[in-house]
């Protein structure tokens, strides 16, 4: 009886072993299984990151790329600007220059004529007076009718002002025919201070007084002994002219501040100062204004394309650029900005006097 019993704790304990035993067997699957899902998850996020670090690489490459391509693109335009810009500047120019040039030849050239005619026919009257003192009464009334002593004396000068005026015309002709240079786009040496002054003639009507700038502009030019320059005549007075008008701009839009706070003192008479000399094998070209100057945070964004602080309509932000771009890749030389915010601004061209272009 006792046997019994003991054989039936001991089954009765079996059993609990085998529960506990399928249990165990049974927790231990599902420990695997959940092993097994979350190396399969561990796995799937890894997919994923990858996939997005992947994806994210290939987005920095395209936007690299886009970039590279928003540059030359600008570039190109840069340099399609350029070409239109001073190819119809240019065209226009040479044409107008050439049409003027004959009429202004013949008022030009006869003048000299028309002056010793006139001094020969003057000579003939005197003449004429002289041995006929007591002329008829219609001679008489024809001299009283046109003012005779009046026309004599005014002849002349009218004459010696049209000799003035012709002679600028010729001149301002001249300039734009220097500073087109159609005839000379090729690479060649000249004299830079022609162009300099070819284009200040150009520009004249700017350094006048006028409403924009009541007291017009002064220009001071202190060229030094420079020997001739090889470079692209046209294109480098292209320059000249881009940064002469940025100049007069900013001091006429000082001009204006100036004027509403009123006061203009003698000092803050606007002015531009060209200094040119040689230094080594090298010609230096500064132009400075007394204008307002250009703060650091703009001066870093100056030379870039379509960067303006002009009202729309007046500035195209493209003048400093195709300059920066037409002196150090057709010239090999510098353009660079200096300027104390409040006291001016200058720009400093370097060239190589004797550099091959590409
Ligand atoms: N001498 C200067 N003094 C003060 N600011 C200047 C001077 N020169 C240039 N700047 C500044 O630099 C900017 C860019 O000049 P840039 O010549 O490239 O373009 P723009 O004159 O505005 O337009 P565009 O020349 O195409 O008609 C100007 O808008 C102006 O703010
Ligand atoms: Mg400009």
């Amino acid at each position: 009886m006792h046997l019994t019993d003991d054989e039936d704790q001991l089954r009765q304990l079996e059993k609990t072993v085998r529960i506990l035993q399928k249990k165990l067997e049974r927790s231990e699957a599902d420990r695997r299984q959940l092993e097994q899902a979350s190396e399969l998850r561990e796995l799937l996020l890894k997919a994923v990151i990858r996939e997005r670090e992947e994806s994210q690489l290939a987005l920095e490459q395209r936007s690299h790329e886009l970039e590279t391509a928003l540059e030359n693109l600008k570039t190109l335009q840069l340099k399609l600007v350029e070409s239109e810009k001073m190819s119809a500047l240019g065209v226009l120019v040479a044409g107008i220059a050439h049409e003027i040039n004959n009429p202004v030849s013949f008022i030009y050239g006869n003048i000299g004529f028309a002056e010793a005619y006139f001094r020969d026919l003057l000579e003939l009257l005197q003449l004429y007076q002289q041995q006929y003192p007591h002329p008829t009464a219609v001679i008489q009334a024809k001299q009283n009718a046109i003012d005779f002593n009046f026309v004599t004396a005014d002849l002349n000068k009218l004459l010696s002002s049209m000799r003035i005026g012709a002679e600028r015309i010729y001149e301002i002709v001249r300039s734009l025919r220097i500073f087109s240079r159609l005839d000379e786009s090729e690479y060649k040496a000249v004299n830079i201070h022609e162009g300099i002054d070819s284009t200040l003639v150009i520009l004249n009507n700017r350094l006048k007084p006028s409403a924009a700038c009541p007291t017009g502009i002064q220009v001071i030019c202190e060229y030094g002994e420079l020997p001739f320059v090889q470079c692209f005549p046209g294109l480098l007075n292209q320059v000249f002219m881009n940064v002469l008008v940025n100049a007069i701009d900013a001091l006429e839009e000082n001009s204006s501040s100036c004027e509403s706070l009123q006061s203009v003192s003698p000092s803050s008479q606007p002015y531009i100062h060209i200094r040119t000399v040689q230094v080594r094998d090298k010609v230096m070209i500064c132009i400075a204004d007394n204008g307002p100057g250009i703060s650091e945070a703009l001066r870093s964004k100056l030379f870039d394309p379509f960067f303006t602080t002009k009202e729309i309509g007046k500035g195209t932000g493209l003048g400093l650029a195709i300059s920066r771009q037409i002196i150090v890749e057709k010239h090999h030389g510098s353009l660079e900005v200096e300027s104390t915010p409040g006291q001016g601004a200058k720009f400093v061209i370097t060239l190589p006097i004797n550099k091959h272009a590409n």
